[in-house]
């Protein structure tokens, strides 16, 4: 045998015993002997440099290049999943399923939700090219480097690979990968980490593609985002074997089943084997499995209509509650939180936790000193369940009442009759109210700043920097860089991203500054309507509930808002600073020519997509609802339309087929009368 068939044979079989490993979970050579033939080799690599070539197994570490996080693009967005927490709100969901088709799926396939870290690899001809984090679902980072270093991801798939393919999994670390590497960061001193998922996180989230490849990381396939030159697949559970036969770890847990009694069983099953695989599993994600209906039923704004996750119940432990103390939020509203002897549940440790309000901690008779019940659930904000009564015998707790002053800014509390929460009357003088708002001003669900997370805030508005939402769009280089760690480049970062921000769409802006009742669907109403802060503020009450969806609750608070000096100041402000106030006109001005029609569409249209015609129909100021009633003006019907084509026959709802819809479109109401 020549030295090159060798090294090719060497590799083949390496392969072959990682696929076995982590594809086929058999494994037929112990961990010494794959050892060996490792080594065997990277030895003849050494002694015949000129053969070695990126896809051997040895390349998977390499240096970290400069590419290393840079922000990828991802060729399709990846979307979250909507939860359900009980078999009612799973059959809930499986009933909009139903509505959505009008009829039943044909099959559902139930996966095991793993908690890990979403990843995207993109195979060029079957060559692993890119890896990526989910990121914001739109841009994350590049991590191939580091993605080149697991093992179970192979770099070149088997047999009869697509042109180009991009494919998601969850990358975890073994719950016996994590103890280990626990027991080894604790004996050489270094950090320990809370759970598999922040180790798995942090692993791959680190500059050293050698310490990524020491940390025995995992991955399970389960969804392809982008595909070219494949063969032509029909449905999900298609999708997942042919994963696995491109050399893809899918998780065998995957099932398809026929009917919605099967999920509900496949659920049940799930939850009993919870703790019985080495990896984590925080729920199950069901899938409508023929890919036809999953594209009848589309998507929303954040997730697909055909997909939900079961998340697995809370887990709940029992600790000492410590102390009671008070929060004030970006709107006023004071709650309760309980200091807690720190406790391990539901894959952290709780060293806080909300209590509500007070008239649940009263009505629960929850006391500082008591022992409580916990609870933490997957990422949601731990809470106080309840006391254990039993352990409270022969103490003498006292109970808690609300302060009648803020402890922050010394204004006082004041509890609406009929409210829950009880609310500080400072104002935005009260410091903490100020740091929430401002917090929430940045955040993502406000203008999406970057790097002024919740520390920066605290640090400018402690030193006096900021004290109202259009102050950081003035913050400059000079004062930043008179903080400790704030260097060149976290400074260039901060203020490139502040730029950014100066020219949000306007329904960020009106979100972002919490005006009460104004979320991101009210804001986009009220900017599809006046297009400028200004014409908003002019606006007279009748023109503003005249648009659909606002009623006399929002024109109210609209109305007080406007009326507040403050808020005439703070435009001012943001205005001076360069904040764009104003959304262009649509090129062509604004199409109303739809306005106050109420449109149900149904069945499969050939030319659009259900997401498409919604999106054509409101971009030309129709409203698009989702079932048929007096108040729809028209239906229109697809091929397969079934009970609401009927529904609108029946109230005398005329109805559109698809070509009359293409004629509405193009020449507005005046197209049906014909
Ligand atoms: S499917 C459009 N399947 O859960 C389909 N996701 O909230 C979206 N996850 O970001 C994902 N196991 O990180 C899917 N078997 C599975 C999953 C899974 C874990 C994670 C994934 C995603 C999140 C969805």
């Amino acid at each position: 045998m020549t030295v090159e068939a060798e090294v090719e044979a060497l590799r083949e079989a390496i392969r072959h015993h990682l696929h076995r490993y982590h594809v086929l979970d058999d494994p037929v050579i112990s961990d010494a002997e794959y050892d060996d033939l490792f080594r065997k080799l990277e030895k003849l690599e050494a002694e015949h440099p000129e053969l070695v070539n990126p896809d051997s197994p040895t390349q998977r570490v390499g240096e970290a290049p400069s590419s290393a996080f840079e922000p990828v693009t991802h060729r399709q967005p990846l979307f979250s999943l909507d939860n359900v927490d009980s078999l009612e709100t799973l059959e809930a969901w499986e009933q909009r399923v139903v509505r959505g088709l009008e009829r039943e799926a044909s099959g559902y396939v139930c996966e095991l939700k793993i908690d890990g870290l979403a990843v995207s690899l993109t195979y060029e001809s079957g060559r692993l090219v890119l890896g990526a984090t989910r990121g914001n679902g739109t841009v994350g980072e590049d991590i191939t480097h580091n993605v080149r270093t697991v093992n179970a991801i192979p770099l070149v798939l088997r047999g009869q690979a697509p042109e180009l393919m991009e494919v998601r999994g969850e990358i975890y670390m073994p719950r016996s990968a994590f103890e280990e590497l626990n027991r080894r960061q604790a004996e050489e001193g270094g950090p320990v980490f809370v759970n598999p998922r922040n180790a798995a996180a942090g692993s791959v989230r680190q500059k050293d593609p050698a310490v990524t490849a020491g940390r025995n990381l995992a991955i399970w396939c389960y969804q392809v985002g982008f595909l070219e030159g494949g063969p032509p697949l029909a449905s999900q559970s298609e999708t997942l074997g042919w994963l696995r036969q491109l050399g893809l770890p899918v998780n065998p847990a995957s099932e398809r089943v026929d009917s919605r009694a099967e999920v509900e069983q496949y659920v049940r099953g799930a939850l009993d084997q919870r703790h019985g695989h080495d990896y984590q599993t925080d729920g199950v994600v069901v899938k409508v499995d023929a890919l036809t209906e999953q594209d009848e039923l589309g998507f929303t704004a954040r997730s697909p209509r055909w997909a939900v996750a079961f998340k697995f119940p809370a887990e709940e432990r029992t600790t000492v509650l410590e102390e009671i103390r008070i929060n004030v939020g970006r709107t006023g509203a004071v709650t309760p939180y309980a200091v807690l002897e720190p406790v391990f549940v539901g894959g952290a440790t709780v060293t806080h936790a909300t209590l509500h309000n007070e008239g649940e901690l009263h009505r629960k008779d929850i006391r500082p000193g008591d022992v409580v019940t916990v609870r933490r659930a997957g990422d949601v904000i731990p809470e106080v369940v309840g006391p254990v009564l039993s352990a409270r015998k022969g103490k003498r707790l006292r109970k808690w009442n609300m302060p009648k002053t803020c402890p922050f800014c010394g204004n006082p509390i004041v509890t609406v009759p009929g409210e829950a929460r009880a609310k500080c009357t400072g104002g935005f003088e009260c410091p903490s109210r100020l740091r929430e708002y401002l917090f929430y001003f940045a955040s993502r669900s406000g203008m999406d700043i970057e790097g002024l997370g919740y520390q920066t805030v605290d640090l400018l508005m402690s030193n006096g920097v900021i004290e109202d939402p259009a102050d950081i769009f003035t913050l400059s280089s000079e004062v930043l860089a008179g903080f400790e760690g704030w260097g060149e480049v976290s400074i260039n970062n901060l203020l490139t991203q502040i730029e950014q921000a100066k020219d949000r769409p306007l329904a960020r802006l009106l979100t972002a500054l919490g005006i009460p009742l104004v979320g991101p669907s009210v804001a986009k109403l009220l900017t599809r309507r006046f297009r400028s802060i200004d014409r908003l503020l002019a606006a007279r009450p009748a023109e503003l509930e005249a648009i659909d969806g606002v009623g006399p609750e929002i024109v109210a608070s609209l109305q007080a808002w406007g009326a507040d000096r403050e808020t005439r100041s703070l435009i001012q402000k943001l205005r001076s600073a360069g904040v764009r106030l104003e959304d262009p006109e649509p090129e062509g001005g604004v199409d109303d020519s739809l306005a106050g029609m109420t449109l149900v569409i149904t069945g499969t249209l050939d030319g659009y997509s259900r997401d498409q015609a919604k999106s054509a129909a409101e971009h030309k100021g129709a409203r698009v609802t989702g079932s048929v009633s007096k108040n729809t003006t028209a239906v229109v019907a697809g091929a397969n339309a079934g009970s609401k084509l009927a529904k609108a026959t029946d109230l005398g709802i005329p109805v559109l087929d698809e070509a009359a819809f293409d004629r509405l479109l193009a020449e507005g109401p005046g197209a049906l009368a014909g």
